[in-house]
């Protein structure tokens, strides 16, 4: 057969499908039997393996379920839905422990108290109670705005209407997992492919009668906003859900010690496979709110919280290629590309071989018979070579020096704290010169922390590139409709979707605009640092005229290194003109600075020497709260010095000369009410 004609083919049955998901799922008419409808959609999927050239972005192999309704109204949370940050081990665990003593400043570390509490990997929902009655239910979207899905959540038994309990908050959302039972799966095992994922496409239907029909769970762990709780430990929090008549998870268990939290790690890890509900690890928090409140967050993580994950799921295969990846940043990477292995339940074809270095370590070579490591969400990488089964026609790999994307030359950096070459060899391109980069800055620019753009995932960010559709970001937003509406596997209604999403994040925050420029070493958290800083995009572009990089260096967590990194984003042409495009497109919202009421409102202060009982970083924050800021030199726009143990002196005569108050860390807790 012909090319055009299996296209073609493949292209009708994907259609059919999608007919036959439809009837199910949105008209709850199947049009056939689950048997049927099975061998259909392997038809399709073996099709694809035998013709690498088939693409449909409706194929099954990417679309699990049908796919839900993307019309729910969106909501800001109150207050934001975290994410955990992950350990492995019981170094992690270590080092999760040291940063929290050095954050408060403990000479003399004290034993912490945690709640432990196995963690579902289901989907987390946020329920808004008032005066005890379930006012909205939202899903978590990106933490920080989801998606009203209250009427799809009152469908689920274990959520109460109304909460009768006198101690229950006047006002309180209550987070917590939604999932699926591992036996009500069973049944649904024909149409997603995993529990999660079941949970995820039944709550996000849009006729909750849909919803109703999956069994759906929920369990609560946390709360978000709230008003008039007065608990003061999680572990009675936890006690209190159920009193007041939610599920919590049995497992639950109050511990101290790192010792203790292994054990329990290890006995829950060999019950996983007997529960009635999947859990990838346990989350520890600390139990003491007080404590989580002093810690408070990094980036979209808490201080005081840590997800314990289960350990890797090993397999062993042959690599039969090695190809280098490039990154946004310009990062060449090595990746094995391995013969096809199922590791843990997952399909793997690709392992991070991290840098040259690492090949050679290793002695790393194709055709070699290697172990691989799979955790959680993170990359399979490569561990060992099976030199019993190296074949004498194994080839080393000669890692590339110029760059295969652009040609450009590349280099290893030094590295000036560690003092060395960097591991990493890098393409010396800025950015959108090279067509890999290009294509990686995109991604990043649309991506969930960024842009965020519903229904414009990195496939079809390279499926535009490669038809040429977009070549910088601005491109975006000027996209050919006309030209998508005819591409295989596009219609009216989804490219009538793309646009609506499109068009929704025109109007951005100056943070996320920062961020999604994708410039290195100017992550979420450095963006934000800026963005408070500027204010607003049209400072941000005056930066290219005034050449005042050196004035960031005010700001407190930015350094050398970012400032060269901004400057050299500035000095590319390319560069600027997506700034000036983009500025033209879109409204970027100028930052909002914190209320500025607090007890140290417009006040500026410094610290040197050594604080006693507290961290800097604590100090920053305490500052922060209470609308006070901080500057990283002695000059004029300082009010005050606060002196610690072993101060620098030099500050301390610059501070006298320009008439600086000098305080006491006493003096100083004494403005802000505070005693120790
Ligand atoms: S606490 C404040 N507790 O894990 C920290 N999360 O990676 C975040 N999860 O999105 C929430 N069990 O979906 C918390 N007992 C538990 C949890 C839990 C599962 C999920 C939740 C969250 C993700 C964080």
């Amino acid at each position: 057969m012909k090319k055009k004609q299996i296209e073609k083919e493949y292209n009708a049955k994907i259609q059919k499908l999608n007919k036959f998901n439809k009837f199910y799922y949105e008209n709850d008419n199947p049009l056939i039997d689950d048997r049927e409808y099975d061998n259909f959609k392997k038809d399709i999927l073996d099709l694809e393996n035998k013709y690498s050239y088939l693409k449909n972005r409706n194929s099954p192999s990417l679309i699990v379920g049908f796919k839900p309704s993307k019309n729910f109204k969106k909501v800001l949370h109150k207050v934001p839905m975290l994410s955990l940050a992950n350990a492995f081990d019981k170094e992690d665990l270590i080092n999760f422990e040291k940063k929290i003593m050095n954050y408060l400043n403990q000479k003399n570390p004290f034993e912490i108290e945690y709640s432990a509490e196995p963690k579902i990997d289901g989907i987390s929902a946020s329920l808004s109670y008032k005066s005890g009655n379930l006012v909205t239910g939202l899903s978590r979207g990106d933490g920080k705005e989801g998606e009203d899905i209250t009427e799809n959540l009152k469908t689920i038994d274990d959520i109460p209407h109304k909460i009768l309990s006198k101690d229950f908050p006047e006002e309180i959302d209550i987070r917590g997992e939604i999932f699926i039972q591992n036996d009500d799966f069973k049944k649904l095992k024909n149409k997603f492919a995993n529990p999660r994922n079941a949970a995820s496409g039944s709550l996000r239907q849009k006729n909750p009668l849909e919803t109703k029909k999956i069994p759906l769970k929920f369990i609560a762990y946390t709360y978000g906003f709230e008003k008039g709780m007065k608990i003061h430990k999680q572990s009675d929090f936890l006690k209190k859900l159920k009193e007041w008549g939610f599920k919590t998870n049995p497992l639950n268990k109050t511990l101290k010690s790192i010792q203790n939290l292994m054990k329990n790690h290890k006995e829950i890890e060999n019950k996983r496979s007997s529960l009635e509900f999947d859990i990838d690890g346990i989350v520890y928090k600390i139990n003491d709110f007080k404590l989580q409140k002093r810690l408070g967050n990094v980036a979209n993580a808490p201080r005081w919280a840590v997800a314990h994950k289960f350990s890797a799921n090993n397999g062993i295969s042959k690599i039969e290629n090695i190809e280098i990846q490039i990154g946004r940043t310009g990062a060449l990477t090595p990746v094995a590309k391995i013969k096809p292995t199922n590791i843990g339940g997952v399909m793997v074809s690709n392992a991070t071989l991290h840098n040259e270095e690492e090949i050679i370590r290793k002695d790393i070579r194709i055709g070699d018979t290697v172990l691989i490591e799979r955790a959680g969400d993170v990359i399979p990488h490569v561990i060992s070579v099976d030199l019993k089964l190296r074949d004498a026609k194994s080839k080393k790999f000669t890692f590339p020096l110029n760059c295969p994307s652009c040609g450009l030359k590349t280099i290893k950096e030094y590295n000036s704290l560690t003092k060395k070459e960097d591991a990493v060899r890098r393409c010396t391109s800025e950015g959108f010169e090279c067509e890999k980069i290009a294509i990686e800055k995109i991604k990043h620019f649309v991506s969930k922390e960024a842009f965020n753009i519903d229904g414009l995932g990195k496939k079809i960010v390279e499926n535009f590139w490669k038809l040429n559709l977009i070549r910088l970001p601005q491109d975006i937003f000027k996209l050919n409709y006309i030209k998508i509406e005819n591409l295989d596997g596009w219609g009216k209604q989804s490219v009538s979707n793309l646009k609506y999403s499109i068009n929704q994040k025109k109007t951005i925050s100056f943070e996320k605009f920062i961020f999604a420029l994708g410039i290195r070493h100017i992550g979420l958290e450095n963006a934000k640092l800026i963005s408070k800083n500027l204010i607003s995009i049209k400072n941000f572009i005056s930066l290219s005229k005034t050449k005042k990089f050196n004035d960031l260096i005010n700001i407190d967590g930015i350094g050398e290194t970012q400032i060269n990194s901004i400057k050299n984003f500035f000095l590319n042409t390319t560069n600027l003109k997506v700034l000036n495009d983009l500025s033209k497109l879109l409204k970027v919202k100028d930052a909002v600075l914190p209320k500025d009421d607090g007890l140290l409102s417009n006040k500026t202060f410094m610290f040197t020497g050594k604080l006693t009982g507290i961290s800097r970083a604590e100090a920053k924050s305490l500052i922060e709260d209470n609308s006070g800021s901080i500057v990283s030199n002695v000059s004029k726009k300082l009010d005050y010095l606060v002196v610690g143990e072993k101060p620098t002196k030099r500050k301390i005569d610059a501070a006298k000369k320009l008439k600086v108050r000098i305080l006491s860390q006493t003096e100083w807790y004494k403005m802000l009410n505070k005693t120790s």
